[in-house]
């Protein structure tokens, strides 16, 4: 259909709650994607950290045609090898014990909460509230968005549950202010927070963390649904942090594209939910599973993930090089590849959004004035240096006053 009768239609019958860039994507291969008119763009988006494996990978899409042709969905009533082997796959070599499917990172940061809440009503602890950070995501359901730092995303929904309070990221001494309250039950929190900006805590922070939860006895949830799934260069953050989470839940890149989200629980945690005290009608099914499977079993090989972090030096020496170049530029930050490039307030990142656009990169700005960069794990070098010169072109043109 022509694209400007699509955008028509699109005004007419969808809600307008995103605001679309003029472009309609057509088909994608590896980390490159081609728009209605045959242009080509280098992916640096990822579907925001999504298509883990690229466009068209071949395993993903076997996997896909293969479980679509054998079964999609069966309900939680009765078990799918999928879903149980994607479980044992996932908890491998952790310390978890259990697993909890679900379809999206809102919706298992919703049922972590819901497990904390259970796990001290059973326990009659009388602690129902949460350690959250500012600056944080955790998606845009009630609870999820309760426990978001952003007041932008929450004050049109106001009251919102007060369950949640919140301490600066990456200062310990304002965290134990609130963490050593009898109400706290765990902290929640993003080992890199991803919409905010690609803002990494800092070692010391991470164990005083550590040292608190230890000391007061609180549990940790880790939000790994954007850094997880080998974004980092680790299959999980956490695992370069030393702490070991009570619950983590992920979602995002962990089947290629496919929605999928999943909560994994320790030793503690793990038998607090009883039948009929949560599920969801599409969580587990055996099409997502099946494909979280063989992305899952690619992705947590060693030497893939030691490319992700090969490739994720590579792109920050680049930007770093950019850096010494452009006096705007004011920071490269991130680990993997989940990279941001800070810009002095002189220069909106935002208003760069469309100019990489127009040159065939997709790259879009988050947070604090950050150019974010969530290519396929599979990006090439020479994909990287072909975004680095875009890049560069766009900054030579930039006049700050
Ligand atoms: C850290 C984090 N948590 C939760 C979410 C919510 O995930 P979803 O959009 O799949 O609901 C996101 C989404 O960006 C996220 O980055």
């Amino acid at each position: 259909m022509d694209k400007n009768k699509l955008f028509k239609l699109h005004g007419e019958y969808v809600m307008q709650n995103y605001a679309p860039y003029p472009i309609v994507f057509d088909k994608g291969e590896g980390s490159l994607l081609y728009d209605s008119d045959g242009k080509e763009y280098i992916d640096f988006l990822g579907g925001i950290a999504v298509n883990s494996l690229g466009h068209n990978n071949k395993d993903v899409t076997k996997t896909l045609c293969k479980q679509a042709k054998k079964l999609l969905s069966c309900s939680n009533y009765f078990i799918n090898e999928s879903a149980v082997l994607l479980a044992k796959e996932l908890i491998k070599g952790t310390h978890f014990k259990k697993v909890f499917f679900c379809n999206s990172g809102t919706e298992a940061a919703e049922a972590a909460i819901k497990i904390v809440k259970k796990y001290n009503n059973d326990k009659n602890t009388g602690a129902y509230k949460f350690l959250s950070f500012t600056n944080s995501f955790h998606g845009r359901t009630v609870g999820a968005l309760s426990a978001t730092g952003q007041d932008k995303y929450k004050t049109a929904f106001a009251p919102l549950p007060d369950w949640f309070e919140f301490a600066p990221y990456n200062d310990a001494d304002a965290l134990e202010k609130i963490i050593k309250k009898p109400e706290i039950s765990a902290v929640i929190m993003e080992f890199i927070q991803g919409e905010g900006g690609v803002i990494v805590p800092s070692s010391d922070f991470i164990s005083r963390l550590g040292l608190l939860l230890k000391k007061y006895k609180k549990l940790l949830i880790a939000d790994e649904v954007q850094t997880g799934a080998g974004r980092t260069g680790n299959f999980f953050a956490y695992e370069s942090a030393g702490l070991k989470p009570d619950i983590l839940i992920t979602a995002k890149g962990l089947a290629g594209g496919i929605p999928i989200g999943a909560v994994l629980t320790n030793e503690k945690l793990s038998g607090v939910l009883k039948p009929g005290d949560h599920g969801t009608t599409f969580g587990g099914n055996p099409l997502s599973t099946a494909v979280g499977l063989t992305v899952t079993k690619i992705i947590k090989n060693k030497n893939f993930l030691n490319g992700v972090a090969e490739k994720g030096n590579y792109l920050k020496n680049k930007l770093s090089e950019l850096k010494k170049k452009y006096a705007f530029v004011k920071e490269i930050r991130g680990a993997g590849l989940m990279v941001g490039m800070e810009l002095s307030p002189s220069v909106s990142a935002r208003s760069l959004n469309e100019k990489f656009l127009d040159r065939g990169l997709i790259l879009i700005a988050a947070g604090s004035n950050t150019l974010r960069f969530l290519p396929p794990l599979i990006i090439k070098t020479e994909e990287i240096d072909k975004a680095i010169s875009i890049i560069d072109g766009v900054f030579g043109e930039i006049k700050v006053l």
